[in-house]
């Protein structure tokens, strides 16, 4: 007599598995699934560091926005054109013809700018609890990558539209590749494939967008995870004046982790999809090269920057100054390496309190000096003989590097703060005039990039 055969669903189970379906705790499937969260976390973890208000669940979250992203571009890649002439009306289509092509365009959209902020905050969160420190100082570096990278696809993927606002956008964007020395122009040229940007500028965005900058992200991430582990796991949180740490308490990983994760990444989704059904995604009219808008604003995360061409000369505004802040966020970890604080929010209670004071002044020295800027400073006029990279660049440059150092040395001698307590005074007093000026760029700008109330701001 034959064998009876199992049930179809049962047989594909089996051909994919290599064991019968028994559901028991042991099958292989679950061993699978199990090996692929063990390979991600530790099958036990210090119950300190499952505090939510610790993490905020930001890294986790920006690992759930790559692949929201990687599979919302993936469907948009089925309708989109990467031409002059195709790409608008493609993106048209996904408007109108293309089953749900708004709401995927919309979640890519609103997903990609969440990104930049969501990574930018899981920055601040490994800055403010010293977690970049050792061992875990390349993992800061691989995380800085990944943070330029995430900004490249934002800034590659902003032109794909091919509408006004992508168009214009891209081009005062650009327009300070050029200001490189001796470089700037050919770099200028090969990123945008000729002098000015068209079709080929669209076919390397597109290329680098949907191709490069996603595996190089891919094969980031992996070894950002890996490196998780192998540091030791999450820096363990403490409180002020704990003192050393002995042995910590564990959880499971599957049941106090991995449980919560599922479900905060669920809760975050549905809030993701909720916002891009009920937000679309801008499209302005189609690109025109003669027709400029007034204001022409870079992308919203380039505005510091733009609006900092607007007050030193641009090589020392745009290359210069940020080049500064790069190396310094690369070298950080080598630089401090205090151990004492690691895991502390903000060092400590004077860290708490100075980094405060600094944020304060930082918002306010910005607008102070925007405002003095803009209507009686004139550095070029007040050293008529000299070159404008020196009145208008290197000068102020100085002013502002002896600023930061007397910045550093009034905290280590007022507040009686320690090395790396003045460091991080002085790093939230930038991360504050910063943020001052993306904000006085978004929404204080108007008609010929004059300083107006948001409520008079048009664009024409
Ligand atoms: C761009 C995408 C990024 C993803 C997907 C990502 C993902 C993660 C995840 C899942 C964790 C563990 C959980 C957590 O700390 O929230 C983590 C930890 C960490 N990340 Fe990131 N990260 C990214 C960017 C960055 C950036 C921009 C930096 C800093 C420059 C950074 C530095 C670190 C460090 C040092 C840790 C260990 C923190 C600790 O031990 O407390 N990461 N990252």
């Amino acid at each position: 007599m034959s064998e009876q055969k199992p049930p179809l669903p049962q047989r594909v189970y089996r051909s994919a598995i290599r064991e019968p379906f028994t559901g028991d705790r042991r099958s292989r499937l679950r061993i699978v699934m199990n090996n692929l969260i063990l390979h991600l976390h530790p099958a036990q973890v210090p119950v300190r560091t499952l505090r939510f208000t610790y993490t905020w669940g930001l890294g986790g979250l920006s690992a759930l926005l790559v692949v929201i992203l990687a599979v919302t571009g993936a469907m948009l890649e089925f309708t989109y054109t990467p031409t002059p002439d195709g790409a608008y009306n493609s993106i048209l289509a996904m408007s109108t013809t293309v089953f749900f092509g708004e709401l995927v365009r919309n979640i890519h959209h609103w997903s990609a700018n969440l990104m930049i902020v969501v990574a930018a905050l899981h920055l601040l969160r490994v800055f403010f609890t010293g977690a970049f420190r050792a061992p875990r100082e390349f993992n800061w570096i691989i995380g800085l990558v990944m943070l330029l990278l995430t900004v490249l696809a934002n800034f590659t993927g902003y032109l794909l539209p091919w509408d006004q606002l992508a168009y214009w956008g891209i081009t005062v964007g650009s327009s300070i590749i050029s200001y490189i020395p001796v470089i700037g122009d050919g770099l200028s040229r090969l990123l945008l494939g000729g002098p000015e940007i068209g079709a080929a500028t669209l076919l390397n965005f597109y290329g680098l967008h949907i191709s490069v900058i996603p595996m190089a992200l891919a094969m980031l991430m992996s070894f950002h995870f890996w490196r998780v582990r192998k540091d030791g796991g999450l820096s363990i949180p403490r409180k002020v004046n704990e003192g050393a740490l002995g042995k910590e308490e564990t959880a499971t990983t599957y049941i106090d982790l991995v449980r919560p994760e599922f479900t905060f990444a669920i809760i975050m989704l549905a809030a993701i999809v909720i916002f891009a059904m009920l937000i679309p995604a801008p499209l302005e009219p189609l690109a025109n090269p003669d027709v400029s808008p007034n204001p022409a604003k870079a992308p919203w995360y380039f505005l510091g920057i733009q609006e900092l061409l607007l007050h030193y000369h641009p090589l020392v505004g745009t290359i210069v100054i940020p080049l500064l802040v790069l190396i310094a966020l690369f070298a950080l970890p080598y630089a401090d390496a205090d151990m004492e604080s690691v895991g502390i929010y903000f060092r400590s209670l004077r860290g708490r309190w100075s980094s405060l004071f600094s944020a304060a002044t930082g918002v306010l020295l910005t607008i102070g000096y925007v405002l003095l800027d803009e209507y009686w400073l004139d550095l070029p006029g007040l050293l008529p003989s000299l070159p404008t990279i020196i009145s208008n660049g290197l000068v102020p440059l100085a002013l502002l590097l002896l600023g930061l150092v007397g910045y550093y040395e009034f905290n280590r001698r007022a507040f009686k703060a320690t090395k790396c307590e003045a460091v991080l005074s002085v790093f939230m007093l930038i991360l504050f005039g910063f943020i001052t000026l993306t904000a006085i760029g978004i929404w204080f700008r108007g008609s010929g990039m004059a300083l107006m109330w948001p409520w008079e701001v048009t664009i024409h």
